[in-house]
Order: C-alpha cells, then sequence, then structure tokens
C-alpha cells in the first residue's frame, strides 16, 4: 500500500448496516414514516467496503444511489428489515443499526384506498409493535463475538438517555446523535457520541458523516476477534 493509504483493516470480513427508514403502509397510497435520509447507513456502508469489508446493506426507503461494490437489499417496513438483516446476519462480523426503524405499524392494511365518508369523523388509527431488530440481534448472536451497533437520536438529556438505551438494547456500542429543528436529519454533517458498554464515551465533534462512519468502524475493528 502506498503511504497514507488507509489500511484496508477490514478486509476478509463481512459487515451488515441498515440504513434509511421504513415506510409502515395504511393502505396502497399512505404510509406512516420518519424523516431519514439513510445517508448516514450509506456513508457507513461506503467506508466500510473502502476498508476491505464485504457490505451488505439492507435500506429503507433510501432515494440514494448504490455505493459501487456493496451488496444492497431493498426493504419498505420494520417486518422486512429484520427478515432481510436476519437473512444476512449468521456469518456477518458486525452489524450496524443506522436506519430508522418504525416502532409502530398499523394494525390492520386496508387493501383498498381509504375513503372519506360524508359527514363522520375518521376513525382512530389503531397501531401495533413492531419487533425490536436490535434488542433481539444483540440477545441471540447468530456467531459468538459478533460486534453489534445502535444509534439513537434523543432530545434532553442526550447521554443519559444514550445510557440507558444501550443497557436496554444489550448492543456493543450506541452512536447518539441529538435532534432537534435543523439538525441530524437530511443534512451532510453529524455530531455525536459512542458509547461503549465497556463504559468508554468516544465524542465526534460535528463534520461529514463519513467522518462519523469512520470512526464508528475505528471502535468496530478493535472489538472484532
Ligand atoms: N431499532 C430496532 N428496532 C426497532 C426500533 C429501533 O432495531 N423496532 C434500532 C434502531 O435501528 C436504532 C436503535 O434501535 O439502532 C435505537 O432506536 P430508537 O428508536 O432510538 O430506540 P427505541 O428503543 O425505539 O427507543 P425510543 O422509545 O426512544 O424510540
Ligand atoms: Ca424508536
Amino acid at each position: 500500500l502506498a503511504r497514507g493509504v488507509t489500511a484496508p483493516d477490514l478486509a476478509g470480513r463481512h459487515v451488515v448496516v441498515s440504513a434509511g427508514g421504513t415506510r409502515e403502509p395504511l393502505d396502497p397510497v399512505r404510509f406512516l414514516g420518519n424523516r431519514s435520509s439513510g445517508k448516514q447507513g450509506y456513508a457507513l456502508a461506503r467506508t466500510a467496503a473502502a476498508r476491505g469489508a464485504r457490505v451488505t446493506l439492507v435500506s429503507a426507503n433510501a432515494a440514494l444511489p448504490a455505493p459501487a461494490g456493496v451488496d444492497v437489499v431493498p426493504v419498505g417496513t420494520a417486518v422486512e428489515l429484520r427478515e432481510a438483516v436476519l437473512a444476512a446476519l449468521p456469518d456477518a462480523d458486525a452489524v450496524v443499526m443506522a436506519a430508522a426503524v418504525a416502532d409502530f405499524r398499523p394494525a390492520s392494511y386496508a387493501t383498498g384506498k381509504i375513503k372519506k365518508k360524508d359527514g363522520q369523523e375518521p376513525e382512530p388509527l389503531a397501531l401495533v409493535r413492531n419487533p425490536d431488530i436490535l434488542a433481539e440481534i444483540s440477545a441471540d448472536r447468530p456467531r459468538p463475538g459478533q460486534v453489534v451497533v445502535g444509534f439513537a437520536a434523543e432530545t434532553d438529556d442526550v447521554l443519559a438517555n444514550g445510557r440507558a438505551k444501550l443497557k436496554r438494547k444489550g448492543c456493543d456500542l450506541l452512536v447518539v446523535n441529538e435532534v432537534g429543528e435543523r439538525k441530524t436529519f437530511g443534512a451532510e454533517e453529524n455530531e455525536a457520541v459512542v458509547l461503549g458498554a465497556d463504559g468508554t464515551e468516544t465524542p465526534v465533534p460535528r463534520g461529514p458523516k463519513e467522518v462519523l462512519a469512520e470512526t464508528v468502524w475505528d471502535l468496530v475493528a478493535r472489538r472484532l476477534v
């Protein structure tokens, strides 16, 4: 390798990244969704590939071009995202859940477009819980030593919320960023603290999403067996 070129420290590794935001359909034309652009997840996929990893990118509704040399698995809903992640997991060395997964989905799906009725108020929308994919894959790792990383967007006491979430999920690393008006969603830059289950805290100053992605892979690479 030429001097100055990053060593391919993820060569021979398989990593799974989820990106984007799930959409939970109500009827053929409507869904419950969120504001995730997918940019952070795509940056994670690109940087892992550049470091030599085989990358499976489970992409939920991201309007972004497929990164070169990355296997993209398109999904729509949280249930589909879970299936795709679990299918890619058995031989994975690490999984990073950057996708914004809907916590709830409509309890029923109308096969025909929902119509309003003259003079009637709408029915309340019944929702059910989606599976918690990060908690599930943290608890049952198909491969010993697999590194599991989550993301959390928080408000208020961001670090305390992040610590509690890391414990609850059981993952190895949690990337915590503060959200609010004009922060994070759709932006080119991100600012975060990466919390480790081992008690470490790695602050990542405001900068391109690639910089945060490289920091995540540095922390993952150190934990790979
Ligand atoms: N996540 C997941 N499955 C879900 C919800 C979230 O795998 N059903 C993952 C996300 O991909 C992310 C992490 O869990 O990596 C944290 O998501 P977040 O929404 O912050 O966590 P929740 O447990 O849903 O907490 P909250 O009630 O604050 O939304
Ligand atoms: Ca949530």
